[in-house]
């Protein structure tokens, strides 16, 4: 596995992979990598020839008072980790590298999709997550590139982004991976004190109890919702950010689940911010 530092290095390797005629996959990260990276990497490994994995704190996705600072960071850990995965080339720029001096260019979409869900108390998010994201594809020129279903509205806004600017790149949804009692994992879990990660938990029963709703027939979005808001707030360390079912296309609110419908939630435990979904399809 090699590690690079610089655009110039991913782009000369890359090259001398597409002259063997290899596919490429790429798969964004931040760092910090749990098994839901490894379950991108290990798809990605199945698809394509090469795998490259990027890891970058991107700033330009972090409003003003969030996590930048204190996001968890550990590249020893994420090299032996992707090493064992199967990666090829790790990208791991600075963010000079990434962002160079007087860089002012942003890819934004200018629809209601990034100001719904996460986009409302995080305005600019993807803005940041679009223009990295765009810069990465350009860097690395995939085939194939890698996300999780965790961030449906980042999937979601990507896929437009890729339509919207013809970008020859096929995005791949993978599934949430979960710890053994149904918390999604996410580099953000670790904020959390043992009593705050046994409070988290209200996330997937609530995804559960959605779930099981919509089994037994519930197709008013306002019902489903008010049931799985009551289910959180009943936990005394929770505070709903929002819980919302929207159109798993264009992250419209919907009143009546038809289609393909996105039911997303984002709730504080503590200070923690973390999220949760499930899609239902084919009503
Ligand atoms: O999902 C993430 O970790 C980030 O938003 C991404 C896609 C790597 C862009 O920084």
């Amino acid at each position: 596995m090699k590690i690079a530092t610089t655009i110039a290095e991913v782009r000369a390797q890359v090259a001398a992979w597409k002259k063997e005629g290899l596919t490429v996959g790429l798969v964004p990260t931040m760092g910090y990598l749990h098994e839901g990276h490894a379950s991108l990497v290990d798809e990605a490994v199945r698809q394509c020839d090469r795998v490259v994995v990027s890891v970058f704190v991107n700033p330009t996705q972090f409003g003003p008072n969030e996590d930048l600072e204190d996001y968890p960071r550990d590249f020893d850990r994420d090299k032996a980790l992707l090493e064992e995965h199967g990666c090829h080339l790790v990208f791991h720029p600075s963010v000079e590298e990434m962002y160079p001096e007087g860089a002012a260019t942003y890819v934004e979409i200018h629809s209601d999709m990034p100001k719904q869900l996460c986009g409302k108390t995080r305005p600019i998010h993807f803005r940041g997550v679009c223009t990295v994201v765009s810069k990465l594809f350009n860097i690395v020129t995939p085939d194939k590139a890698f996300f999780g279903q965790k961030d449906a509205q980042q999937l979601a806004i990507l896929r437009r982004m890729v339509r919207d600017l013809s970008y020859g790149i096929q995005l791949v949804g993978c599934p949430i991976v979960r710890e053994a009692d149904g918390l999604a994992k996410s580099s953000r879990n670790t904020y959390l004190n043992p009593q705050e990660r046994q409070a988290a938990l209200v996330l997937s029963q609530a995804v559960k109890l959605g779930q099981e709703l919509v089994a037994q027939g519930e197709r008013d979005a306002a019902k489903l919702v008010a049931a799985m808001s009551a289910h959180i707030a009943a936990q005394p360390l929770a505070r709903i950010d929002y819980v919302e079912a929207v159109d798993g296309v264009t992250m419209e609110p919907v009143e009546t689940l038809q289609g393909t419908v996105l039911v997303a939630m984002a709730v504080y435990i503590g200070k923690t911010r973390l999220i949760d979904n499930f899609i239902v399809e084919g009503l």
